[in-house]
């Protein structure tokens, strides 16, 4: 149990004492100054909800009037010429994406979204045969991720019905053991021909130990890919030791960097130079003589060579106003906060609230990021109606099908005065209040 447990007993008291000492004692809380936090009835929103769309730091309106004074200003010459030249400007967020997932510059990229991401990777990474046809994931994949690879089995002749693996949860919650994944790794590795599995699982919020994975993989001879979806921005990434093939993430989630935001992706060093197919566009060619327009296509070294097209400013803008923020907080010291705020998070929740909710993601801190996924004890019907009250009471989460709310304190700007209002606001609830209709 995690040590505020004793406190907590005391009492809701008890819990909001706590909760100021943590806030005080919190060397990152300047940091919620830089962003806007939702307004709620006079206050603020007690927000939860970074794990599907991060706010919006104060900084990207003033980066995103640049660019466009820039280009009213410069037109075609704000390539070379603007604030933030827009030929370089990929290269702007680089070495503060490597930072923050644990990578080599030259492994990263930030380009296009999600999926088109994965999709990219996997024209690459898989290259199914005969024997060795499948991709193997999670049961219960996010179903855009579970789309991709079914269409990509579909696309090289092959029949998702026998190359589509699904490792089922073995866990009471229906999280996965290290144990489930190595057996049927042992059993049918020899078949398959890409490992793609999250860094953390979008429903229940389990975190995977990605080096161990990519070496179970390696050893049955898999390619290993990793979506960060829920992993860039939560967990403190080591991709390049990890030994992973390649990754993809997207940054509207825990980076903040707005609606639709540009994607990421890894590409491990020792692909660099791959020969591998790939689908090319001019963006990914040599840099040195992209502009001769010659008709051979030559890609450039490293994650770069996997880009298509020129990519959105409007987009990156965001995206470099937020690694900055990144990195002055330091994913370290940010993990440091996550794991004190969801271990407050989850003691509240048992210390408390034990009759209404029930913690599906793992209780070992390894084992999780900043989210909980929560059952209301009772069934849907009830926590439909639990989580449409904390609405009503600005507290937002959010809600996944069939019966989970998922509450994620993202250590950038969640105070642990949030958390116990989450707390007392559950526990001020009554089943009829916020009934659906
Ligand atoms: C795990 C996972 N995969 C894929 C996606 C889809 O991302 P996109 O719409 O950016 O392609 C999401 C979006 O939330 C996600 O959480």
């Amino acid at each position: 149990m995690a040590p505020f447990s004793e406190r907590i007993s005391a009492g809701a008291t008890g819990a909001e004492e706590l909760a100021a000492e943590l806030d005080s004692k919190d060397p990152l809380r300047s940091f919620r100054d830089e962003f806007h936090i939702p307004p709620h009835a006079g206050g603020e929103q007690r927000y939860f909800c970074g794990n599907s769309l991060g706010l919006q730091p104060k900084a990207v309106r003033g980066a995103l009037l640049d660019e466009l004074d820039d280009w009213a200003r410069l037109g075609v010459e704000g390539h070379f010429h603007g604030k933030h030249p827009w030929m370089p400007y990929h290269s702007f967020v680089r070495e503060s994406l490597a930072e923050l997932v644990g990578a080599q510059p030259s492994e990263v990229v930030a380009m296009n979204t999600l999926s088109v991401n994965l999709h990219l990777m996997m024209v690459s990474f898989y290259r199914p045969t005969k024997e060795r046809h499948a991709i193997l994931i999670e049961a219960g994949a996010f179903p855009s991720d579970r789309d991709a690879v079914e269409s990509q089995v579909r696309f090289h002749g092959f029949d998702p019905a026998t190359s589509l693996i699904e490792v089922e949860g073995d866990e009471p919650d229906g999280t996965i053991s290290m144990a489930a994944l190595e057996r049927v790794l042992v059993e049918r590795g020899k078949e398959v021909a890409l490992v793609l599995w999250p860094g953390v699982q979008y429903r229940s919020g389990q975190a995977f130990d990605m080096a161990e994975i990519t070496r179970l993989g390696h050893a049955q001879g898999c390619v290993v890919g990793f979506d960060l979806a829920h992993g860039a921005g939560n967990l403190e990434l080591k991709l390049h030791d990890s030994g992973a093939d390649f990754a993809a993430w997207c940054s509207y989630k825990y980076l903040n960097s707005g609606p639709g935001a540009i994607a990421g992706c890894f590409v491990h060093e020792r692909h660099a130079r791959s020969d591998r197919p790939r689908f090319a566009g001019w963006w990914g060619h040599d840099q040195s003589t992209r502009f001769k327009m010659g008709p051979n296509f030559q890609p450039t070294p490293g994650a770069d060579g996997w880009q298509l097209s020129n990519p959105p400013i409007m987009a990156l803008a965001p995206l470099r106003v937020s690694l900055d923020v990144f990195h002055r907080a330091g994913m370290s010291r940010l993990r440091a906060k996550s794991l004190q705020l969801t271990g407050y998070l989850e003691a509240l929740i048992r210390g408390r609230l034990a009759e209404t909710l029930q913690i599906v993601t793992p209780s070992e801190p390894e084992r999780r990021g900043c989210q909980l996924s929560l059952r209301v004890v009772g069934g849907r019907e009830r926590g439909r109606a639990l989580f449409e009250y904390l609405a009503t009471q600005g507290v937002i989460g959010d809600w996944r099908e069939p019966d989970v709310i998922r509450i994620s304190p993202a250590p950038l700007y969640n105070s642990f005065d949030d958390v116990r209002a989450f707390a007392d606001a559950v526990a001020g609830w009554h089943p009829g209040q916020g009934q659906a209709a």
